[in-house]
């Protein structure tokens, strides 16, 4: 099912017609507000007034022309003002690929460049997520070179590829802020764990140990995941390192496990929703509905009237 549910979401034809339909339009609005910027930052009003941070991503990905990023900049440059506008603690999370990734490496670093700059400006903070293996090397090297300039910043990293240890160990000199998250895509054996278990066990490990080492550093950790019990586990492990609840943070997707977002709010961790919006959202709900049977269920159900 996962593995259906992944094709589905690189196939181009599905992408192309399964949108237009009235009930996947329905379905979708179980994980995101609406298509709109207004949409996305309404929905985040009740979360402000419970404590919870929000953090704003526009689907797209995989670019056709490079002056697409330039839109796609401006627009992250209107939502960091929008952010401040309504005085949201708010953050934004964006592709690579959505700035042009596949075209022109340096050219998206200047707009990740001029977005840093950006969110430094307005007390926000930029997060860069994590695509599909064939990304992950020049990704990673897109953050070495701009957290130098820009150190409100952060990287995702995805816990079921083997070389992610090494990543984190890459990155430390640079006191990095990390969103761990087990990852979203469909990726090879040779290079990623497959088995529920061997991911979480993965998580498990990048994470106590990133927040034990960095101890007393200026470092930043996400816990980009919706397993409570995974993260009750991590807060259990570091506490006897002297990492109380509130050194690392929760981020969950908007629409997932709404309530615990609020228990574990009141019970003293710092959590973030991230909020997606836009029109693109085909392939970024096909990755949920993989991750999820249940989801399907769901979206079965949206299509009676
Ligand atoms: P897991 O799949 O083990 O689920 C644990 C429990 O959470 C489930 O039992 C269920 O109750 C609930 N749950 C999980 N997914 C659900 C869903 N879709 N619908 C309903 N319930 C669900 N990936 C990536 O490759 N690159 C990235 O940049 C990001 N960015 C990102 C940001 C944030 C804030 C989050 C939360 C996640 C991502 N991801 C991501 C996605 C991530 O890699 C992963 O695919 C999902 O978070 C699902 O895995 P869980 O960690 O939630 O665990």
């Amino acid at each position: 099912m996962r593995r259906l549910f992944l094709w589905a979401a690189r196939n181009t034809w599905l992408k192309g017609h399964l949108p237009r339909f009235r009930f996947m339009k329905r379905a979708v609005r179980r994980f995101m507000p609406g298509e709109t910027l207004d949409s996305a930052l309404d929905a985040a009003a009740p979360l402000e007034a419970a404590g919870i941070g929000s953090i704003y991503t526009r689907l797209g990905e995989n670019l056709n022309t490079l002056e697409e990023a330039d839109e796609v900049a401006d627009h992250y440059i209107g939502v960091l003002e929008s952010i401040a506008a309504r005085r949201y603690r708010g953050e934004v999370s964006v592709k690579p690929t959505q700035l042009g990734l596949d075209h022109d490496e340096d050219r998206t670093l200047a707009h990740l460049t001029r977005l840093a700059a950006k969110a430094a400006d307005t007390g926000s903070y930029l997060w860069i997520d994590m695509e599909g293996s064939a990304y992950v090397e020049s990704t990673i090297r897109l953050y070495e070179r701009l957290r130098g300039l820009q150190p409100r910043t952060g990287l995702c990293l995805q816990a079921y590829l083997k070389r992610t240890p090494g990543d984190v160990e890459r990155l430390r000199p640079l006191d990095p802020a990390i969103r761990l998250v087990k990852g979203a895509y469909d990726e090879p054996e040779s290079i990623a764990y497959r088995d529920k278990r061997q991911v979480d066990a993965s998580y498990l490990a990048l994470a106590v140990d990133f927040l034990k080492t960095g101890r007393g550093r200026p470092i930043r950790l996400g816990l980009g995941t919706h397993d409570v019990a995974l993260i009750e586990q991590i807060a259990e492990q570091v506490a006897l390192a002297g990492v109380p609840r509130d050194g690392f943070e929760v981020e969950m997707l908007y629409g997932i496990r709404a309530r615990e977002q609020y228990r574990l709010a009141k019970a003293g961790y710092r959590v973030q929703t991230l909020i997606a919006y836009g029109d693109a959202w085909y392939p970024w709900y096909m990755r949920r509905l993989a991750e999820r049977p249940a989801n399907v269920a769901f979206a079965l159900r949206s299509l009676l009237p």
